[in-house]
């Protein structure tokens, strides 16, 4: 170990987990990729007044969980905690919402970051994957991305998560519901703190986890009770093509979600085997956000998908995947001349496509096999000085142990043959 360790909060992705998150990434990523979202990338800190306005200066995440800087030029900035907020800035920037193609539909997967107190499930430094659809309000938009997460998941093998659905309505109906829920939460016995919530965000009330609160909301008004005509068919058609898709979700009113900027419809992916942290991936409509950070009229709707938690879930339900990394070949040579030799079998396997690694630094056989078993390799090339004065290599299939002698320029070809 050296004299420092990683920060608080966070953790290093290290072999061989690390392909795990990899093979996650491509799994949330693919489904998007084949439906007409485009990669986007933006950097990592962005302004902090973006996050301020976007997020909600009422959220944890931008009172407690930012973390700001101020440059030497005197810029605030903040490290982000969310992808959203900066994809609709980079777009409206690109002028992508003006090439007369709406929805601009566009995917990420990066880093994020939130001063939250740690615990399993919840770092300082996670991973999403994301995807947002800008522009356009149409319930099939806010359908396809579910039903692209549930897709996602389920290639996974995951099969012990839920679909939580809501509305939160529009700015016609919510604000009504807001008055409503705010002067039936005033005449309860509340701490200060939470006092103080009702006044700036009391459907975040709602989502108190404590016993003594939750028993006293069980009459609080209900939003569904409130959303106008027009939310409650956008809702509806939104259930109804979920349905006809055959993904199965559950109707949760007291779903409010920590971000402000969400309008109708929102949606949680929880997993059953994570505890307290069992979040895998959220979002939900932002009709607003474009005009709160001073663009145009742009209904969106987007989520993220949590890359750690997803990979926690894998785990929760003994899911190993099938990675895609393994080395197929594995070359052991034994003394100076074999070792050049079989370093150009190597270079050769691996320009036609074939995986393959190297005992390096002239070790011996017993050592070097240990090696080639560790990496999973099926076949292992071994060559002394003997079979190259006959000009073969010894090719071992690590699976059966059969091993047979191989001319050295049918390598290539006898290996592509076999792995097919
Ligand atoms: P979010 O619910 O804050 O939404 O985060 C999405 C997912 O990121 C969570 O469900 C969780 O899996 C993961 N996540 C969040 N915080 C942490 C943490 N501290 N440690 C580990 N994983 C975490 C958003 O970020 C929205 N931008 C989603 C969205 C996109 N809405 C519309 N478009």
């Amino acid at each position: 170990m050296s004299t420092f360790q990683a920060p608080k909060g966070t953790y290093d992705l290290t072999p061989p987990r690390s392909a795990t998150f990899l093979a996650v990434r491509e799994a949330i990523a693919a489904p998007l990729r084949d439906s007409g979202y485009g990669y986007i990338e933006t950097p990592g800190f962005e302004n902090v007044e973006l996050f301020a306005r976007g997020v909600g200066e009422s959220t944890d995440i931008v009172t407690k969980e930012m973390y700001t800087l101020t440059t030497k030029g005197g810029d605030q900035l903040a490290l982000r905690p969310e992808g959203t907020a900066s994809v609709l800035r980079a777009a409206l920037e690109a002028n992508l919402h003006k090439a007369g193609n709406l929805p601009v539909k566009l995917w990420y997967s990066g880093s994020y970051y939130r001063y939250e107190r740690p615990q399993a499930g919840r770092y300082r430094h996670f991973s999403q994957v994301g995807a947002e659809a800008i522009g356009t309000e149409d319930p099939v938009l806010d359908a396809e991305l579910i039903i692209l997460a549930d897709q996602a998941y389920r290639s996974l093998g995951l099969r012990q998560f839920r679909i939580l659905l809501n509305s939160l309505g529009d700015k016609e109906c919510r604000p009504v519901y807001r008055e409503a829920l705010q002067s039936f939460l005033r005449d309860l016995d509340l701490d200060e703190e939470t006092r103080r919530r009702i006044e700036i965000n009391p459907l975040r009330v709602l989502d108190d986890k404590r016993a003594d609160v939750q028993k006293q909301l069980t009459d609080a008004p209900k939003l569904r009770d409130y959303l106008c005509d027009a939310c409650k068919a956008y809702h509806e058609e939104v259930r109804a093509l979920l349905t006809a898709a055959g993904v199965v979700f559950e109707d949760d009113e007291k779903l409010v979600r920590g971000l402000d900027y969400y309008t109708r419809t929102t949606f949680e992916f929880v997993h059953d085997g994570l505890g307290a942290q069992s979040a895998v991936g959220g979002g939900g409509r932002y009709d607003g956000l474009s005009e709160m950070i001073g663009g145009p009229e742009l209904p969106s709707v987007g989520w993220a998908l949590g890359v750690d938690r997803t990979v926690l879930a894998l785990e929760a339900e003994g899911i190993e995947l099938d990675l895609p990394y393994t080395t197929s070949v594995y070359a052991v040579p034994l003394g100076e001349e074999a070792r050049r030799a079989l370093f150009g079998v190597v270079t050769g396997l691996r320009r036609a496509g074939i995986a393959a690694d190297f005992a390096f630094g002239g070790r011996g056989l017993k050592g070097a096999m240990k090696s080639a078993n560790r990496s999973g390799a099926r076949y292992a090339l071994v060559a002394g000085e003997r079979d190259l004065a006959e000009g073969v290599v010894q090719l071992k299939d690590m699976e059966s142990g059969e091993q047979s002698a191989v001319p050295l320029a049918e390598v290539e070809a006898e290996l592509a043959k076999r792995l097919g």
